[in-house]
């Protein structure tokens, strides 16, 4: 696990509004929520996949720029 570059990359999510709900998914057979962040306005999450993260959800108005370029999510 230590070589895999899966956690290589940081994203960015980046909150439009009050509220914005970041939301971790385990890695593995399980796909659970394991972390929700909230975010109000204008406040930044700067974060990798890891280990533990193999997907995040996004709920509410958003700016996520990622290596793989950038979407709004609303
Ligand atoms: N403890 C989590 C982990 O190492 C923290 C984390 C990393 C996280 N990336 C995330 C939580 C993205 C929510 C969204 O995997």
């Amino acid at each position: 696990m230590k070589d895999a570059n899966y956690n290589s990359d940081f994203f960015v999510i980046k909150a439009l509004e009050d509220g914005v709900q970041v939301m971790g998914l385990t890695r593995g057979t399980d796909t659970k929520f394991h972390h929700a962040e909230k975010l109000d306005k204008g406040e930044v999450m700067i974060a990798q996949f890891t280990e533990h993260t193999s997907a995040v959800k996004v709920r509410g108005k958003a700016e996520i720029q990622t290596s793989n370029g950038e979407i709004n999510a609303d």
